[in-house]
């Protein structure tokens, strides 16, 4: 059986460096779940409250025969569930759903809180403090945050005692975020990139195809590849069992330095999902506002604003649904 490498994170626990999502956009394949678990050896899944799959992916779990012990299972908590105690029973619910008894790692999913009269770096702090006493408890064995940038990171530190051991943030060749994957590692925090297909627009994408030609490899593995070779790990998602084998068929070859500079130029810094910019930090002095226009489609706007604690940006909360 395939064992892919492993991350070590900062509390020595190793995380596969490859693993599978699982979000809500293209809906949950439970016969793609199982395939991956019992034919493409994947032991790291990632998933969320907000995916809505919890209880199917228990269901998968379970059919596939692969032992709890070796597994990783990453969920994440719903910025509606922020606050010190509605974390903890969130916590637990999310565990109920997945039907284990413990999780390897927690995130939290968005920096942005939505609670009314309170600025979201308390809120932050509080819900983290929840998450730092699950991790002393053992509930969770690794606990981070998702969509997380430096000042967000920043003041986690001034506040809690744990540094998160995984960020977990957009990152394909379109949108590398090199200067916040630098502060994660220069802070012993884990880099994990979201999206690394750029939901698929990047397999069509001209240098992309001429080097799954070169090496003839599909677009799919040189993207998930390039990821992996920048130490990044990495979790695309896709529902049909052909593709998942495909985009674990990436330890075979290795790009060469010019062809990973030549995608290290593709960056024009978009984005797939939602942006975080926006979310208020403590001695931030623009503040981007995202109004929901549709769908998916966001429409953001900055907007000046004094340095507060307060003036939390509600009107479209955390109700991004690109994620
Ligand atoms: N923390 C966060 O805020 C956040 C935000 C976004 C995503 N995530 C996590 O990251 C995971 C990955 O991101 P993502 O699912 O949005 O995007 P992605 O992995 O970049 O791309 C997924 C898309 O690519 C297609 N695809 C997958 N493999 C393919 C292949 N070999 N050839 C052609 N097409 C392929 C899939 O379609 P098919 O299913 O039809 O194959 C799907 O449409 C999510 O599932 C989720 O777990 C986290």
């Amino acid at each position: 059986m395939q064992h892919f490498p492993d991350v070590e994170l900062s509390n020595r626990l190793k995380i596969p460096i490859l693993g599978l999502g699982t979000s809500h956009n293209g809906g949950y394949s439970h016969d793609a779940v199982v395939y991956a678990l019992q034919q493409c050896s994947i032991r790291h899944i990632d998933t969320a409250k907000r995916y809505g799959c919890e209880e199917a992916l228990c269901k998968s779990i379970v059919e596939s025969r692969v032992p709890r012990e070796d597994l990783w299972i990453t969920t994440k908590l719903w910025p509606g569930d922020y606050g010190y105690q509605s974390a903890k029973e969130a916590c637990r619910a999310s565990c109920a759903r997945l039907g284990v008894e413990y999780l390897d790692l927690y995130l939290m999913h968005w920096p942005d809180c939505g609670v009314p009269g309170r600025s979201n770096r308390d809120v932050r702090a509080d819900t983290w403090r929840a998450l730092e006493e699950m991790y002393d408890e053992g509930l969770c064995r690794s606990i981070g945050v998702s969509n997380f940038l430096i000042p967000h990171l920043e003041e986690l530190k001034e506040d809690g005692g744990v540094m998160p051991h995984v960020n977990q943030v957009e990152f394909h060749p379109f949108q590398q975020p090199w200067q916040l994957v630098e502060f994660c590692r220069s802070e012993g925090v884990a880099f994990e990139g979201y999206c690394p297909l750029a939901k698929g627009q990047a397999l069509h994408h001209p240098l992309i195809v001429e080097l799954a030609q070169k090496y003839g490899r599909s677009a799919s593995q040189i993207c998930i590849r390039w990821s992996i070779q920048n130490r990044i790990i990495t979790i695309p998602k896709s529902t049909k069992p052909d593709r998942i084998l495909e985009n674990c068929q990436v330890f075979g070859f290795q790009l060469e330095d010019t062809d990973m500079a030549a995608m290290h130029a593709l960056h024009d810094g978009r984005r797939v999902s939602w942006d975080p910019t926006h979310v208020e930090s403590l001695g931030s002095r623009w503040l981007k506002r995202t109004w929901r226009v549709s769908g998916d489609y966001m429409q953001t706007k900055s907007l000046f604003i004094s340095a507060t604690r307060s003036g939390t940006d509600n009107e479209n909360g955390a109700a991004g649904s690109a994620l």
